[in-house]
């Protein structure tokens, strides 16, 4: 097979979901048309695709196992339709039937197709395809609006002969226009088109017994931010992220934790990678042992918590590593002597870039964690800059961009 590793699909991976239409043998030529340009493919065939076109011929094509009954154990084993639901960058339903928008638009989810749908938290896009009536009816259009609403990506439906010898709209686009759609979407263009950048953010959770544990008040919202600025670069940006009431950013790929051990095994798998930031604040301490049922009270005495440290996942990034990232940026929140402290971390951690994070600042009588500015200075062992405070989306941004320079 040529792979056509110019185009914007090359390394993504497309999860197909093939509906029950006639259409759907267009699907075939579209999984050949896709993988030639360097995409993984991994298809669900639902019940009604299947009347269509065979598993044979779609896993032929994919290369993949093809993915059918949501009650088939074995794959659940395999395979959870979680997991294959946010193992791709996109999903894409073709021929989304009116019965599957309608679906999709009440939330429902009783196929592995509409389970898989509703369970990821990767774009979603749909190429629509139904007799002209059905399309124009009104409960289609309202669902299409909604789905629209919800954020879905769609490609138009072309105006033509349908197979049920009426004309007019609700044939499926065709397959070189679905690819197009495809690599418009990915076409993403920028100074950081190519890198990968693990940015780890939030805070981390560590138990303390089954119903307790030991946090911290950061919130996320710088790391996300970061991340977002970087992905609007054009970089590949895992974000590895603690226990937040944050939205997944689209097109990021965030992995959750909650303890800072979990977050040291995702960064480990999530290397390699040209840049890691890191934002999170992780917990120092955790209970040495953690007890299997609930600590009770006990008349007045007071439990000793035993704590032990931590991994430095910092320090592992910069020092401990053979797969060390080209770059590596710590943040350091600091109350006093800011420069100097950070100094001394930057120092003893071994990581190139520091950001001086002043959480002393008030922002409104708000904390820095928590808040929506943030003041820093950017520490390197040759320079120190201090950056004006700003909101923290700014602050992302102008980080995003010295890393950009840095790598020109
Ligand atoms: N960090 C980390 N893993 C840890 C502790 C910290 O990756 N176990 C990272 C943070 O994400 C941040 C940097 O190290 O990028 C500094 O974190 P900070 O809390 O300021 O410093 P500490 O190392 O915890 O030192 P101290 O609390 O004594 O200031």
């Amino acid at each position: 097979m040529i792979l056509k590793t110019t185009s914007s699909l090359a390394g993504k991976r497309l999860l197909l979901i093939i509906g029950g239409g006639i259409a759907a043998y267009k699907c075939l030529d579209l999984i050949r048309r896709v993988r030639e340009r360097g995409m993984t493919v991994r298809c669900i065939l639902t019940r009604g695709g299947a009347e269509f076109i065979t598993p044979l011929s779609v896993s032929a094509l994919s290369g993949e196992k093809v993915y059918s009954d949501l009650f088939s154990l074995t794959d659940e084993v395999e395979m959870g339709h979680i997991r294959l639901s946010r193992e791709a960058d996109l999903v894409l339903v073709a021929p989304a039937t009116a019965d599957m928008m309608a679906k999709m638009a009440a939330g429902i989810a009783d196929n592995l197709a509409t389970t898989a749908l509703l369970a990821t938290d990767k774009p979603v896009m749909i190429a629509p395809s139904m007799n002209s009536h059905m399309w124009n009816h009104a409960a289609t259009q309202r669902n299409f609006n909604q789905l629209v609403q919800d954020g879905i990506r769609t490609i138009a439906p072309a105006s033509g002969d349908l197979a049920c010898g009426e004309v007019g709209p609700g044939r499926l686009a065709e397959v070189g226009d679905m690819v197009a759609a495809l690599e418009n979407f990915f076409d993403v263009t920028g100074p950081l088109v190519g890198k990968h950048i693990l940015v780890t953010a939030g805070p981390t959770r560590e138990a303390i017994d089954p119903v307790r544990y030991i946090a911290n008040h950061s919130s996320g919202k710088q790391g996300y931010a970061i991340a977002r600025a970087l992905r609007n670069l054009g970089a590949r940006v895992s974000l590895i992220s603690g226990p937040t009431a944050l939205e997944a950013p689209d097109g990021i790929e965030r992995i959750h934790i909650d303890s800072a051990r979990d977050m040291l095994s995702a960064c480990k798998k999530a290397l390699p990678a040209d840049v890691a930031i890191c934002v999170a604040a992780v917990a120092d301490w955790r209970m040495k042992n953690v007890p299997d049922q609930k600590i009770k009270k006990q008349d007045g005495s007071l439990p000793a918590l035993q704590l032990t440290e931590n991994p430095d996942i910092l320090e592992f990034l910069a020092r401990k590593t053979d797969r060390r990232p080209d770059l590596v940026i710590g943040f350091a929140a600091e109350t006093e002597n800011i420069q100097d402290n950070a100094r001394a971390k930057l120092a003893r951690k071994g990581c190139d870039w520091i950001v001086a994070n002043d959480v002393s600042t008030r922002d409104g009588g708000q904390s820095v964690m928590g808040g929506d500015h943030n003041r820093v200075s950017l520490i390197t062992e040759s320079a120190i800059e201090d950056w004006e405070q700003a909101p923290k989306d700014e602050v992302a941004r102008r980080l995003a961009r010295k890393i950009a320079t840095h790598f020109t």
